[in-house]
């Protein structure tokens, strides 16, 4: 059954909308979980699609999820080293963590090369690299990764990119390796910081978490705790983008706003009124946005995550801005969806150029990927009549709940559904 999101533009959005915790720390944090030896409680987790698979996965390795919307209950004490080549690991990227996880766990795995959004090619060679400097064989089997270890043992291991993913994998393969593992040229991302800190509550020696050396002394054993997620830092910047293209004062809570620091200094160079408290950020109207460039790099950078979104609002700014992503090298696909509503676009390589200010007009788009979906929720919530989405399926593995969020603030946005027909 396919569904589909049908949004009728020009609604002025206004009110407060709560962030979930972050997509990019639970896809780590569950699998993270499952080496613990008794049961882990995640508070905070958002209601996503990719969630949900991942609780899928922990059954099909015999452990058991309890969830309500607070709080999940993961009970890894049953779980078995099950081969994973095909199935649900197949519909997400982050299924990749298990690869660490259960090599840590049983010094051997089995996992199917992972989905996820295309946004160019995504090689793990930096994963794989450091599964091997700690002792795995790694062979590739159709289409699935083997890794075996007769044990683990910690090393040193210099990233030749820096990679959210491998730096993850890497550190929930080595905390319960024999010895030292430094990782250097580590990514900095909020989120590892997360997962570090939940590997620590379980019993894992992990320093350095949050800077470019991370340093991890193997332990024994680690055991269950109570661990809350932080807040989706991508969710928050996607809503004061938002924001800033459809509202005239939206507040924006559950937030670590130093993890916002990249999309406040453009929103606010775009002439975006922004006030930034404890734990929220109010984005008001501005009297009329300005253009500007953009350049996504790895953290503390702007997140290549928000550069999608920006695309569409740019479309609505006076002048033309150049958006370049240095992180994928083709993760534009939104762009051909917001050329059919109007928007006006020159794609060169990893760059594109923005030619604001254009009246966007609502029709039937596509959401390849993602982030394109919310370039095009944005597109859409400030386009002339209606936008109909299309593949939303990917919304929903990164949005939690967003129907209901927009309807909130005033949007007039619903989802649909092609019934089989029954004659
Ligand atoms: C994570 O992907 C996020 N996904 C992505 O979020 C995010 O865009 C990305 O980090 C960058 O911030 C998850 O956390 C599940 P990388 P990841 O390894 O870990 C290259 C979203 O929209 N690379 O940091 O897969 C890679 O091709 C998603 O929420 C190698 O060359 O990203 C890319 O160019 C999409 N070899 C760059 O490094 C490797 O072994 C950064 O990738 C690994 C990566």
């Amino acid at each position: 059954m396919a569904n589909r999101l049908v949004i009728q533009g020009g609604k002025k959005l206004s009110g407060t909308v709560t962030i979930d915790g972050a997509k990019n720390s639970a896809v780590a944090l569950i699998p993270a979980a499952i080496m613990a030896d008794s049961e882990v409680v995640l508070e905070g987790l958002p209601n996503i699609s990719d969630v949900q698979t991942l609780y899928q996965i922990i059954g099909e390795l015999g452990g058991s999820v309890r969830y309500d919307e607070n709080q999940a209950i993961i009970d890894p004490s049953e779980i078995v080293d099950m081969p994973l080549p095909n199935g649900n690991v197949k519909k997400l990227r982050a299924s990749y963590y298990l690869m660490g996880a259960l090599l840590g766990k049983f010094k051997k795995a089995v996992v199917g090369l992972p989905g996820g959004c295309y946004l160019g090619p995504r090689p793990i060679d930096q994963h794989i690299k450091g599964f091997e400097a700690l002792g795995a064989t790694v062979t590739n089997e159709q289409g699935a990764i083997y890794l075996r270890a007769e044990k683990l043992r910690g090393a040193r291991i210099y990233l030749d990119v820096v990679s959210v993913g491998a730096t993850i994998n890497i550190m929930l393969a080595a905390v319960l390796a024999e010895g030292k593992t430094v990782i250097e040229n580590a990514a900095k991302e909020p989120e590892i910081i997360d997962v570090a800190t939940l590997l620590n509550n379980m019993g894992a020696n992990i320093k350095g978490a949050g800077t470019d050396t991370i340093r991890i002394q193997g332990v024994e054993k680690l055991s269950g705790c109570r661990h809350a997620i932080i807040p989706d830092r991508i969710e928050a910047g996607t809503y004061m983008i938002i924001a800033a293209a459809a509202g005239d004062g939206v507040k924006i809570q559950n937030v670590i706003p130093d993890h916002l620091e990249g999309i406040t200094a453009k929103l606010s160079e775009m002439g975006v009124p922004i006030e930034v408290a404890d734990d929220s950020i109010c984005v008001g109207e501005a009297e009329h946005l300005s253009k500007v460039d953009v350049k996504t790099y790895a953290y503390p950078g702007f997140a290549t995550d928000l550069q999608q979104p920006m695309t569409a609002l740019l479309t609505q700014a006076e002048g033309s801005g150049i958006v370049t992503d240095t992180v994928y090298s083709d993760r534009f696909k939104q762009i051909a969806e917001l050329e059919r509503m109007g928007g006006k676009f020159k794609q060169n390589g990893r760059s594109v150029v923005i030619y604001g200010k254009t009246p966007l007009k609502g029709t039937k788009v596509t959401a390849t990927d993602l982030r394109a979906g919310a370039a095009l929720i944005i597109a859409g919530l400030v386009a002339e009549g209606t936008t109909e989405i299309l593949e939303i399926e990917h919304i929903e593995r990164g949005y939690g709940n967003i129907v209901e969020k927009l309807t909130a603030l005033g949007a007039d946005i619903r989802k649909e559904s092609d019934e089989p027909s029954i004659s």
